[in-house]
């Protein structure tokens, strides 16, 4: 089957999808992106993540490339030509583009808009969430405005890369008193002995992860309390649970950070009812 993109007004088979070489997202990173997940043929909490975009947008004065809605119909018709029911849609917007500047380019230059989707294996992504996952930790060096979602990854390719290599998924960064940032593409939770949710707060530092936010209310639905606050890898190896959230991942448990067993090596049963849940409470708008 075809895949199909959408980019800067058309759609475009995937194989032959290009932007110029001026893009300023290919240049400097100057751009910003979103990634949803669909499940079951909706899309989920797209409002959240169009919210999210428009921060992201505000904070580093690119314009929106279309309207709001317009945007959201993309985003469906994106999910809805490559027939996926279980999957990502990845949108991502940058300045335009211009000669090479670091300047911002000329008035009248126009935001650009790539939107793509994915199928994922969802019997797989259970497997993975019954097995549990490793995390190893990395020293924080990102740039400090973490809470905007730039394309600029470096950082987190980098770190997820490490991972990978230590046969691990994620990396968390980490800051020099040992207190657990985020993952490389994930928020970073535990469950502590009491049964209480920790995460760090999101005020800055950190990306306010969708998942993580509507977490919060997976979790009040399921008489859990959650305090936000930092926690170190100390706490998090001593803990009953630990495990990560994002639109790729939903919930999955930790069962070893740094090659130590989180509590009994086992994925939590507390992730895994989250996980279980999640679907019902989250936003879900039909592709
Ligand atoms: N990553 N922290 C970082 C650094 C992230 O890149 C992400 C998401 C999250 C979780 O955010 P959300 O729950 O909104 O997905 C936290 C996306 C999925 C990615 O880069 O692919």
């Amino acid at each position: 089957m075809l895949r199909i993109a959408y980019v800067n007004g058309r759609y475009v088979e995937h194989a032959d999808a290009t932007v110029h070489i001026e893009d300023r997202g290919y240049q400097f990173a100057d751009g910003v992106y979103e990634v949803c997940e669909v499940a079951r043929g909706y899309i989920v909490d797209v409002k959240r993540h169009l919210d999210r975009l428009n921060r992201s947008l505000t904070e580093l004065r690119i314009d929106w490339p279309l309207h709001r809605s317009a945007l959201q119909i993309v985003m469906a018709e994106v999910v809805r030509r490559n027939r996926v029911r279980n999957g990502l849609v990845y949108l991502q917007v940058t300045r335009g583009v211009s000669p090479r500047d670091h300047f911002f380019p000329p008035a009248g230059t126009r935001s650009a808009l790539v939107v793509t989707s994915k199928r994922t294996d969802p019997v797989a992504a259970l497997a993975r969430a019954e097995k549990g996952l490793a995390v190893i930790t990395v020293p924080e060096n990102r740039w400090e405005r973490v809470d905007i979602k730039t394309t600029g990854l470096l950082p987190n390719v980098l770190a997820r890369q490490q991972a990978r290599e230590a046969g691990a998924y994620e990396a968390w960064f980490v800051d020099p008193d040992g207190t657990v940032k985020e993952g490389a593409a994930t928020n970073a939770w535990i469950v502590t002995r009491d049964g209480v949710l920790v995460t760090r707060p999101a005020e800055s530092g950190i990306l306010r992860g969708i998942t993580r936010t509507t977490l919060f209310e997976v979790a009040t639905k399921l008489g859990l309390s959650i305090e936000e606050r930092g926690f170190t890898v100390d706490e998090a190896k001593q803990a009953r649970e630990a495990f990560i959230t994002a639109a790729t991942a939903v919930v999955l448990p930790i069962v070893t950070i740094d090659g130590q067993p989180v509590a009994n090596g086992h994925p939590g049963s507390l992730a895994l009812s989250l996980r279980h849940a999640f679907f019902d409470v989250a936003e879900k708008i039909p592709a």
